[in-house]
């Protein structure tokens, strides 16, 4: 089968062909346009998500296509030791106890050490918006691309001044790695991903020599490793930063964006959330299971693995479809249905699972709640624009929206009744 994520249906639906994956008798099926086993149920997705055994990241962040030669010669002179999604063990484990004793990932710790980060970027950005009284504002780069880029910079002590730079730099890596960029694209990302990650090196060293470590995540790696390359070396911290500074805003983006979407795509639904905040969370929950703002993720089997009737040869990349795994009516009753109440939402595989689970899982969670509470506070009459249609970057990983148009009305009075179908 193919699955042409860059053009065809996928791009544009993707439930339906989860549907049709999931509907089939055979478990694991193979894209011939992309040489990507597709792995689409969730207790699969899950199992593969979970067994770094069987399914390695080394190569997770490398790209999906064959890279032109030029291309592939300046991303070879990027030397960042793996550390996160794309560490396996012995190395894991131990970037791993790294990431967890340094970047707090519960709601309780998230709260106290981000959470005046975050409201404070929240209420920045929500009342420049509500400034623009009848304007049509395109909430992805002013709201949903923003925030979260923000809050990640305010956390590792990224100067705001470097924002337009990073986002540039990032969306390049995202471009590069899962999309299908044309040779001359492939050359100019690899030499912005070559400049991001010399970018990053140059932060943690001017931290490390500046003699003075604070309260930011670079400070705080550097406190952990404590001259002790056993622990962490100075690498790896640039490395850590390098991987937070894109997971930590590309993923939010694409969580705020689908909220937004989903919210205001249904006036009823943006009007529930007005009157009754205490929905938001279940709400979020559920936009996280119905629309991932990473619907494919890769892995690679270090290993002959028999799935059903299906046996994936060792050293085949797999595209674990967390999207498709989200919509098993194995595990969630009428999949298809948009339902902020269910009560077994959390079963979503969103965030991972295992031992690469989402680091930032609680922090992203904290992220869309708050921005969805405070704007739809201060403009409960925000609305798509008429005719707004849906679509989406080309990307087998990131379905991230192209632009999510508003008009900033305050106050404004839902016509009632005008129920659009969401995109199931
Ligand atoms: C809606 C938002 C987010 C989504 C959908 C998301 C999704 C994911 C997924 C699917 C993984 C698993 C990767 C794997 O198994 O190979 C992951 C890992 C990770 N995420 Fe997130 N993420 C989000 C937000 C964040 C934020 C806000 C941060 C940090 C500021 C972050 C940092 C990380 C890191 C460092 C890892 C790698 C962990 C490891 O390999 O041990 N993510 N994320």
């Amino acid at each position: 089968m193919e699955l042409k994520p860059f053009s065809g249906a996928y791009l544009v639906h993707p439930a339906a062909i989860w549907r049709a994956l999931l509907g089939d008798t055979d478990r694991v099926h193979y894209a011939d346009d992309l040489n990507l086993w597709l792995i689409s149920r969730h207790a699969d997705v899950r199992n593969a998500l979970g067994d770094n055994d069987a399914f390695q990241n080394a190569l997770t962040l490398a790209p999906v296509y064959e890279m032109c030669p030029e291309a592939l010669a300046i991303v070879m002179k990027i030397d960042a030791p793996p550390t996160t999604a794309a560490a396996d063990p012995p190395t894991h484990p131990r970037t791993r106890r790294a990431l967890r004793a340094t970047f707090p990932n519960t709601a309780a710790r998230v709260d106290e050490q981000f959470g005046p980060i975050v409201r404070k970027r929240v209420d920045e950005l929500v009342s420049r918006i509500a400034g623009r009284r009848g304007a049509v504002v395109d909430l992805i780069p002013e709201f949903a691309a923003e925030l979260p880029l923000l809050v990640v910079l305010d956390i590792l002590g990224v100067p705001e001044d470097d924002i337009a730079q990073i986002k540039r730099w990032s969306d390049g890596q995202i471009a590069l790695v899962w999309g299908q960029p044309s040779p001359d694209e492939q050359v100019r990302l690899a030499q912005g991903l070559l400049d991001f990650w010399r970018y990053c090196q140059d932060l943690v060293a001017r931290v490390n020599h500046s003699g003075h470590l604070g309260s930011d995540y670079i400070s705080r790696a550097l406190r952990y490793r404590d001259g002790d390359d056993s622990v962490l070396t100075e690498s790896e911290v640039a490395s850590l930063a390098f991987n937070l500074l894109v997971a930590g805003h590309e993923t939010t983006s694409g969580l705020l964006a689908h909220c937004l979407d989903y919210a205001l795509a249904i006036p009823s639904r943006w009007d529930g959330i007005v009157a009754d905040p205490s929905i938001v969370p279940g709400y979020v929950e559920e936009t996280l299971r119905f629309g991932p703002a990473i619907d494919g993720w890769l892995r690679m089997t270090s290993r002959d693995v028999t799935i059903g009737d299906v046996t994936i040869p060792a050293g085949a990349r797999c595209l674990l479809l967390i999207g498709a795994a989200n919509r098993d009516p194995a595990v969630f009753a009428e999949p298809d249905r948009f339902d902020p109440h269910r009560a077994d939402v959390r079963d979503h595989v969103s965030f991972g699972y295992g031992p690469h689970f989402c680091i930032g899982a609680a922090l992203a969670r904290l992220e869309a709640q708050t921005a969805l509470t405070h704007l739809a506070a201060a403009v409960p009459g925000l609305r798509l624009t008429p005719g707004h249609a849906r679509s989406y970057k080309p990307n087998v990983a990131f379905r991230a929206h192209r632009a999510l148009t508003v008009i900033v009305d305050p106050v404004g009075v839902h016509a009632t009744g005008e129920e659009e179908v969401l995109a199931a």
